[in-house]
């Protein structure tokens, strides 16, 4: 690994449940550095945003978590965890393909198709968090997915297969990149990759369809949209989902 900190331990394993999972447990005993990498070439039970499976092809793309152990980050910055893994995945993806957008929160997007999930687990102590696991599954070499399914891969963008080490480490040092950067550029440089961001997008607000602008995402995560009727609301995901589509 070219990286500094982000990938210098990496525990590779075959075959897991999930890798967030064990990462947990293997903070819990003391295994794991700051900047470690839990990856594993098949994940049989893999967690997805909502408590939804996340389904990967065995050996072709890739799941792994970077574990951090953070000395200053407080529990009301944590959002700029979710920022730096997704831009980092962004900066990845948009190495290779054109219109890739962050979907809210945490959504790769290459077009409409969601291409990487990120899954992040804090443990937070009085005001600061302690320890913090960044689960990223991303399609690499995959194909055909199910049906309903808006979901794509590189290798079914590119029309070629990628390797997955290459791209693993390329992820670890833009994750450092993004990590190190002072936390306004970052605020910015995530907001300025938004997918839908100044556009009128339909969404469900309280469980009824509207239609908002989406601007920005404040500091604790929500997002900053405009009402059709000028009104400038922020919203967690507890009440706003972009629609289905
Ligand atoms: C999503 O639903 O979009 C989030 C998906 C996150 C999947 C990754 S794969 C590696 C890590 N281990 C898991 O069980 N989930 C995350």
């Amino acid at each position: 690994m070219r990286t500094k900190v982000f990938g210098r331990q990496l525990i590779e394993l075959a075959r897991v449940e999930s890798t967030n999972t064990i990462a947990a447990e293997m903070i819990t005993a003391g295994h794991l550095d700051h900047g470690a990498v839990v990856l594993a070439h098949e994940q049989t039970a893999g967690r997805g945003q909502r408590g939804r499976t996340w389904h990967s092809a065995p050996g072709l793309d890739l799941t792994f978590s970077i574990v951090l152990r953070p000395e200053t980050l407080r529990a009301e910055d944590q959002f700029m965890l979710v920022r730096c893994a997704a831009l980092a995945v962004y900066d990845v993806v948009a190495t290779y393909l054109p219109d890739v957008r962050i979907k809210w929160p945490n959504d790769i997007l290459v077009g409409r198709r969601k291409v990487a999930g990120i899954l992040i687990r804090t443990e937070v102590l009085g005001d600061m968090v302690r320890s913090a696991i960044i689960g990223i599954g991303l399609n690499v070499n995959s194909s055909g997915f199910e049906e309903g399914l808006v979901a794509t891969s590189l290798c079914m963008e590119l029309g070629r297969t990628l390797d997955r080490n290459t791209l693993l480490e390329e992820l670890c040092l833009r994750f450092e990149h993004q990590w190190g950067r002072n936390n306004t550029d970052v605020a910015g440089a995530y907001a300025e990759r938004l997918w839908a961001r100044g556009r009128w997008a339909d969404v469900a607000l309280d469980g009824a369809p509207a239609v908002v602008r989406p601007m920005d995402v404040d500091a604790s995560g929500r997002l900053i949209v405009e009402h059709e009727d000028g009104s400038v609301q922020a919203y967690g995901l507890e009440r706003l989902r972009f629609a289905p589509r």
